[in-house]
């Protein structure tokens, strides 16, 4: 596969320039080769610029319909004074935007447009769906969610709508198609938010009979359902469609998972309305998303996001401080989602009020956590919210500005953190983060793993962020994508608990070793199919032959299991897969020690050559020492670029490219330090050039090449 060869060779080329250097064989002759390599190849690419939408923008959500109009004015002027250039607006508006039923009242958004405008404040247009008004309620009752204890929901919060209700969707499009027809041209509009953090189900009877019209159409006859779902086991046949019910978490797996992609297919056509109602008014300029939730795993955020023209998430920390490595995970797999770069939608002013203890992020962390952000690829930070709104359930939340319009404390960093994005915008423009490797998420293995974790500590985030850990800190980028993304761009591929293997992601992962790429799966891989059924292979099912060996049996743990071999001696935790190899050229790695009888000196992680590539599998829950000599042997194995690695481990390093620049983003979360860099680069906050850093606690740098 040439152009694999060709673009991994580019890569490491530009590394070695940049003063990163190379593990692995040496490249240098590829000179000429790389230079006809377009940078593109490996990119995850930066959004479109329009002439209000930068690409650095620093946000607030307002709420103008909660305050007299003589005060718009004064909470316009203190955010230009801030440097804030975006709000996000009308979210949660809809009984002001249509208090009866087909009487549309924007002309005041028109005006807070308008108000922000003059203010150098372009606005975000956020659909309402997440609020109904009471009036809807009332007179569409069935508009209204069945909670799963069969109760109806009710007025007075939010979300309390039926997303799978046709007439609640035909509502809800008719809002969204009366803004856009108002400011589908508007220039002041840059942008569309659909509904807010998509959430809860629906359980009642109108729901089910999609859900069993769903399945027939998938499934089409009810033996090819019953045989795959296995439901002989427990009388579990079904005669009839009608039979069929919704099951949350202690249904057939295959009942289960269906359920979840049918949530997740409802959330993308519920989505689709106003999409499709925005885009019939709206110019293309005007990018449209909605806010996710980071892990929060209720749908398939491929599956939804996939009709987006960009992806954006909520980022609060809750209580404590940032966990740089997960929250850096968190941004990679929304950058993941349409691998383009993204938003952080809203993010907290120092607290949150929804925790146990909501304290609140140190003096520094909140302006650290931005560029944080903005280092792995996002191209705005919106904070929630601008302003403590007199009365609704969140008045103890994090502001920039008290009830009272004037600044809280925090609002002087967050000044500054503006005027740092507009010195550091022309820099960032065209930028995105590149990785050599990517690490694999898969929502239907997440599900699978949880409903059956079998050991209740096996978190298959925490397996996952335990990889992208140890790896990004050498690395410096990873790509979190799913299995079935384009992955002949990187070097290395891992997939830290793959437990469903569908057919798409079973071709697209051998056809990945095959042409020459580097695969690493991790424990409890390959074990099911496509309807959570196990596969009648051992895992990793259908790619055991690939890789030459099987998991025998796995084991929970009751405490630590030894292990032992290239590696070092280490400790596996929780979980262990005695693995049996099959053939000759199938090299163990790690054999555990004596623990259980079964496992003592058994191999726990195997690796074989498959022509220019490799299939790894590792078996075992490996301790940190063990995860990061791992990591460091996957990445010499696969020829990955080690960047900076004199850098300490409470130092975040983080690297954008594009239009022939680097851009090298560093926060600090531990003590003050003095950080050499890897070659001169010009201080693109500071102004002159440097050659190292010296920051405080919470301090940031920003540099160029
Ligand atoms: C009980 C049930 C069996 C099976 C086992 C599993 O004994 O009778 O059908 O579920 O538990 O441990
Ligand atoms: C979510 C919501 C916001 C607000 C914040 C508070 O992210 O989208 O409307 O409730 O939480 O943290």
């Amino acid at each position: 596969m040439p152009t694999f060869l060709i673009s991994f060779v580019g890569l490491s080329l530009n590394n070695i320039e940049s003063g990163c250097y190379s593990v692995g064989v040496n490249r240098l002759i590829a000179f000429s080769i790389a230079i006809l390599v377009s940078a593109q190849s490996f990119a995850q690419a930066p959004l479109p610029s329009s002439p209000r939408r930068g690409p650095l923008m620093l946000g607030a959500a307002w709420y103008p319909e909660q305050w007299p109009e003589s005060q718009w004015e004064s909470d316009l002027a203190l955010m230009e004074a801030a440097h804030i250039n975006f709000v996000r607006v009308a979210e949660f508006a809809w009984s002001t935007m249509e208090p009866k039923e087909g009487d549309y009242q924007l002309d005041w958004l028109e005006r807070a447009v308008r108000a922000a405008e003059k203010h150098h404040i372009a606005v975000v247009l956020g659909t309402p769906s997440a609020a109904p008004p009471a009036w809807l309620t009332q007179k569409y009752p069935e508009t209204l969610r069945t909670k799963e204890d069969g109760r109806k929901d009710e007025h007075g919060n939010r979300q309390q709508f039926d997303w799978s209700n046709a007439k609640y969707r035909e509502l809800a499009g008719k809002v969204a198609e009366k803004m856009a027809e108002k400011f589908g041209h508007d220039k002041n509009v840059v942008g569309w938010q659909i509904d807010n953090e998509y959430a809860n189900e629906s359980y009642g009877d109108a729901t089910q009979k999609q859900f069993q019209d769903w399945l027939k159409k998938k499934y089409g006859s009810l033996d090819d359902l019953n045989r795959r779902w296995t439901t002989a086991y427990w009388s579990e046949t079904y005669q009839d469609w009608s039979q069929i019910p919704i099951e949350e978490r202690y249904g057939n797996p295959g009942l289960l998972l269906n359920w979840k992609e049918f949530v997740s297919d409802t959330w993308r056509g519920y989505q689709k309305i106003q999409l499709d109602a925005i885009r019939a008014h709206a110019e293309p300029r005007q990018i449209i998303t909605t806010n996710m939730m980071g892990w929060f795993d209720a749908y398939d955020h491929y599956t939804v996001s996939q009709d987006l023209d960009f992806a954006s998430w909520d980022n609060y920390v809750g209580s404590g401080h940032l966990d740089f490595v997960r929250n850096g995970a968190t941004h990679d797999l929304t950058r993941g989602f349409l691998r383009k770069n993204f938003w952080v939608m809203e993010t907290q002013p120092g607290f949150v009020n929804w925790h146990a203890n909501n304290n609140s992020l140190d003096k520094g962390e909140v302006r650290a956590m931005a560029w944080h952000a903005i280092g792995h690829g996002s191209e705005a930070v919106e904070y929630w919210q601008w302003r403590s709104a007199l009365n609704g359930q969140e008045q103890y939340h994090g502001v920039l500005v008290g009830a009272d319009g004037t600044p809280v404390p925090l609002y002087d960093e967050v000044k500054q953190l503006g005027a740092e994005f507009e010195k550091a915008a022309s820099v960032l423009a065209g930028t995105t983060v590149k990785s050599e490797v990517a690490v694999l998420n898969d929502y239907e293995s997440r599900w699978a793993v949880n409903w059956q974790r079998h050991n209740r500590a096996y978190d298959p985030v925490n397996a996952l962020v335990s990889y992208y850990g140890s790896l990004r800190a050498l690395a410096r980028s990873v790509d979190v994508v799913a299995d079935t993304a384009p992955l002949d761009r990187y070097k290395l591929v891992v997939a830290p608990a793959l437990n469903v293997l569908t057919p798409a992601a079973v071709k697209n992962l051998e056809t990945y070793v095959r042409g020459g790429g580097h695969l690493v799966l991790g424990q409890r891989s390959g074990m099911k199919d496509a309807d959570n059924s196990l596969y009648s292979q051992r895992q990793p099912g259908p790619l055991t032959e690939l890789l030459g060996a099987r998991v025998e049996q796995w084991y929970a743990l009751e405490k630590d299991v030894p292990l032992e071999g290239d590696w070092g001696a280490g400790q596996g935790a929780m979980w262990a897969e005695l693995i049996g190899v099959k053939a000759p050229d199938t090299k163990v790695l790690m054999r555990y020690g004596k623990s259980n009888g079964w496992l003592d000196g058994q191999p726990a992680a195997v690796t074989r050559k498959v022509g220019k590539g490799s299939i790894t599998y590792i078996g075992a829950w490996l301790d940190d020492g063990e995860r990061k000599k791992a990591a460091a042997w996957m990445l010499s194995e696969s020829g990955v670029s080690v960047v900076m690695p004199e850098v300490p481990e409470d130092v975040e390093v983080s690297v954008r490219e594009g239009e022939g620049r680097h851009v090298v983003i560093l926060e600090n979360f531990g003590d003050a330090k003095t950080i050499a860099l890897p070659r001169e680069m010009t201080d693109v906050l500071k102004g002159g050039t440097a050659k190292s850093v010296t920051l405080e606690k919470y301090g940031v740098g920003v540099f160029r090449y």
